[in-house]
């Protein structure tokens, strides 16, 4: 969603809010824009609806100087995306400039307040509001820059990440949080601002992650002082913060294509190594200083709720089999956007498991903050270190894929699914309910799995071939059964929001309820129906489709022979235990909509309307 750029220093700052935008156009947004004080004090605004190269297009021959300014790429939320709505925004009288992320709810009695006092608003966003309030309680109020952005967010009700530029103080950036992620970077003389490191770490690998509700200033010093900067922090109320600077270990590396045509392949075809790399921190977490406090936060639980959205909720349900399987809990997983409004019973004692990549999804971060407020305990499992989610829960365990930029979530979800089965089995061990010779032989053969991803990962060709087959479809069936339902769920996922072809998954068994009425030559049925307790139930479903003239596109084991006799065209995977089988089953299915996507000519990395972080509900 929304990004945020800031700079202020010696260098000029365009080309580095230009990178920094471009480093964050993975989140997904509609259109962009960059706000600069040039060295004679003028506040110079270009923005352009579209893609960052075509804000570059529009002010190529601007006045580009300045060494302080603010960016943004936006996401639509109120008003279109055209160029009326895209940040920066500027106050009535051309002093002030605003990016902003996140959902200002109460915008609209605000603006009917500041209409009656003469403002006039040229765009339809909350983000128009905010500023000319700054102004307004300036220039009413003779308040300071700082203190008019203070009283300002005080009025606000909803979520925010926001940076203003005052032009008439060509020194500083005031920045502020709250529901919406925004990082300092501290260079030697110079500052930066990002929705997340990745426009930072090119230059400084030393951040700090505000807090919801802080507020930063961030200063340049004046003439003889230029090469100074500063930072103070302080809550939204006005108290005072010691900052705390962070080390991230982000390889600028890790944000390229690498070679690769897009960030999905190459995400993909990394999990060998994302794998290794997750399951050896898993491991030494789970054995190590953390372990106790984890096992007994989860220990003091009669139940387990798990709570995360998209791909990590289906992570949730594939964890769901294994903790009651091998530890014999009752586990609920829900939406986190379901599970914060339904009013779910929640009693102390409980255990929250929240799944996220980004660790910024809104919905998931409320649900949590939910949880904790009604005294359940929440452990996390997040891949961005630092971000919000594991910041408001109680332990984390991370996944330690490196960045993922694709929107598709592809990597994280095998670590997901590979720390939540690892933790299964170990609490299983601890609890007696899963034998220790049984959970080293399941230890053993997660160590073998980047291995047999990378024997899925050559089979490319014959992949590629099915989704010749798949791309002229428009809609198609992914069922599956036991560990493999929320593979099928995750494959039908992937496939409609990057090829935009139409998918659902469905439980095998479930067909003869409803679904098996779509059967046709027109609907390709995706079965993952690879080796496990329930194989011969899988077999006759798919007998059913094939009595039905369904075509039937098959993920199976190495060696099958039932249902490769039915299939119109399969791929096999190595054979492995059943409860770890959705890691390496749904690497084929990622590999399959990747390669429709790309057929159909569609935008692999970027889909149209997606956001690769939900920070908004
Ligand atoms: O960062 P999160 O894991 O919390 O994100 C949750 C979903 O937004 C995310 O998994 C989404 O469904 C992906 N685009 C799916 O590929």
């Amino acid at each position: 969603m929304c990004g945020i750029v800031g700079y202020i220093g010696k260098r000029q700052a365009y080309p580095v809010l230009i990178k920094g935008l471009h480093r964050l156009e993975y989140r997904g947004y509609d259109s962009a824009g960059v706000a600069l004080i040039n060295p004679a004090g003028n506040l110079n605004v270009y923005k352009s609806q579209g893609k960052v190269s075509d804000l570059e297009d529009t002010a190529q021959h601007q006045d580009l100087t300045g060494s302080i300014g603010i960016a943004h790429t936006r996401w639509a939320t109120h008003g279109e995306p055209n160029f009326r709505n895209a940040h920066p925004h500027l106050s009535q009288f051309g002093r002030l400039a605003i990016v902003h992320n996140g959902i200002i709810e109460n915008y609209a009695p605000l603006r009917e307040k500041l209409w009656q006092n003469g403002r006039t608003f040229k765009s339809d966003t909350d983000t128009e509001v905010v500023v000319q309030l700054i102004e307004y309680l300036q220039e009413k109020q003779q308040l300071s820059f700082q203190q008019s952005v203070q009283q300002t967010l005080q009025m606000l009700q909803g979520s925010y990440a926001i940076a203003v530029l005052d032009k008439n103080q060509p020194d500083t950036i005031v920045a502020a949080r709250k529901g919406s992620p925004l990082v300092v970077g501290v260079g030697d003389d110079e500052l930066f601002l990002g929705s997340d490191a990745s426009p930072i770490v090119e230059y400084t690998n030393r951040v700090i992650y505000l807090d919801d509700e802080d507020m930063v200033v961030l200063h340049r010093g004046t003439g003889a002082n230029t090469s100074e900067v500063s930072i103070d922090l302080m809550t939204v109320s006005g108290d005072r913060k010691q900052p705390r600077i962070e080390q991230v270990s982000l390889d600028v590396s890790q944000l390229e294509k690498g070679g690769y045509d897009h960030f999905m392949l190459k995400e993909i075809c990394e999990q060998p190594q994302s794998l290794r790399s997750c399951l050896q921190f898993a491991r030494r977490t789970l054995a190590g200083e953390e372990a106790e406090g984890i096992f007994t936060l989860l220990e003091s639980s009669q139940r387990v709720l798990i709570t995360a959205c998209g791909t990590s909720w289906h992570a949730g349900i594939v964890a769901k089999y294994a903790l009651e399987q091998m530890v014999r809990v009752p586990v609920d997983v829900d939406y986190a956007s379901e599970f914060r409004y339904r009013n779910p019973v929640i009693t102390r004692g409980d255990t929250v498991i929240a799944i996220s990549q980004s660790g910024e999804t809104a919905d998931t971060l409320a649900a949590i903050e939910m949880a904790k407020n009604q005294g359940a305990k929440v452990l996390s499992i997040c891949n961005v270190i630092g971000s919000s989610i594991p910041r408001a829960s109680d332990k984390v365990i991370y996944t330690m894929v490196g960045p993922e930029i694709g929107v598709a979530s592809t990597k994280a979800f095998t670590a997901q699914v590979s720390v939540l089965t690892m933790l299964a089995l170990l609490w299983g061990k601890r609890k007696g309910t899963l034998s220790a010779a049984r959970c080293e032989d399941l230890l053993k053969e997660m160590d073998a799995l980047p291995e047999k991803i990378q024997q899925v990962l050559n089979q490319q060709p014959a992949i590629r071939r099915m989704a010749e087959t798949l791309s002229f479809a428009s809609s198609c069936l992914y069922i599956g059964r036991s560990y493999n339902y929320p593979v099928a769920l995750e494959g039908a996922l992937k496939l409609k929001e990057i090829s935009y072809i139409h998918a659902e998954g469905y439980p095998a068994a479930e067909m003869k309820h409803g679904p098996i009425a779509l059967i046709s030559q027109e609907m390709p049925v995706v079965t993952i129906a690879t080796a496990s307790d329930i194989y011969d139930k899988l077999v006759s479903n798919v007998q059913e489709i094939r009595a039905r003239q369904g075509r039937v596109m098959a993920v199976v084991t190495e060696g099958d022979t039932e249902v490769v006799r039915m299939a119109d065209c399969y791929v096999e995977v190595p054979r492995v235990s059943e409860c770890l089988s959705p890691i390496l089953n749904i690497v084929p299915l990622q590999l399959l909509s990747y390669y429709v996507a790309c057929l159909k000519g569609c935008n692999v990395d970027q889909p149209r309307n997606l956001a690769k972080s939900v920070t908004v509900e």
